[in-house]
């Protein structure tokens, strides 16, 4: 099922999501297809489970866009463990439709999370895939990607999503 997005200013966003503990079960694995449903509904390559209202510790992301089904990943408990390099690039998130901003990131990113079935692994990407790996794990712990530019930049931004929310034009 596709689930509908949880937009900037629901608490949800903002906390630390709980640790899976149970794995390999009929309720995690439908929650993960949920998960990649509502992220391709959305026209995203990464979405985290707080997004569609749940706080858990998992994140699903797809940097083909649905082209490839082998870029499917699916971070469960994920920690960022290694950090190289640095990339400029402009960044936005569906919870914050409509605006995007540069962000400095880092270029190399390696990732420990588990798998559906709780195997734990590492993996490093690059690029836009080094960049959803910070993004997600972000969302996890309770971090927008608007954390990460100049406040007088954020300021601005939370001013219009107030006008809009103001205006019934924000979710
Ligand atoms: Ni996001």
């Amino acid at each position: 099922m596709v689930y509908p997005i949880v937009k900037f200013g629901d608490p949800v966003l903002e906390r630390e999501a709980d640790e899976v503990r149970e794995f390999d079960t009929p309720e995690l694995h439908q929650f993960l297809a949920d998960m990649f449903d509502s992220m391709y509904a959305a026209k995203g390559v990464g979405l985290a489970a707080p997004q569609i209202g749940f706080s858990r510790k998992i994140a699903v992301i797809d940097v083909s866009n649905g082209e490839n089904a082998e870029e499917k990943l699916v971070l469960i408990n994920p920690r960022i463990i290694k950090t190289e390099g640095r990339q400029e690039g402009e960044e936005g998130c569906l919870s914050i439709p409509g605006f995007r901003e540069q962000v400095r990131r880092a270029k190399r990113v390696t990732v420990h999370a588990q798998n559906a079935k709780g195997e734990e692994f590492e993996m490093t990407g690059e690029d836009l895939l080094a960049r959803a790996f910070l993004h997600e794990t972000d969302h996890l712990y309770g971090r927008l990607y608007i954390t990460h530019i100049s406040a007088l930049k954020r300021d601005l931004m939370k001013r219009k999503i107030k006008k809009l929310q103001r205006a019934g034009e924000w979710g």
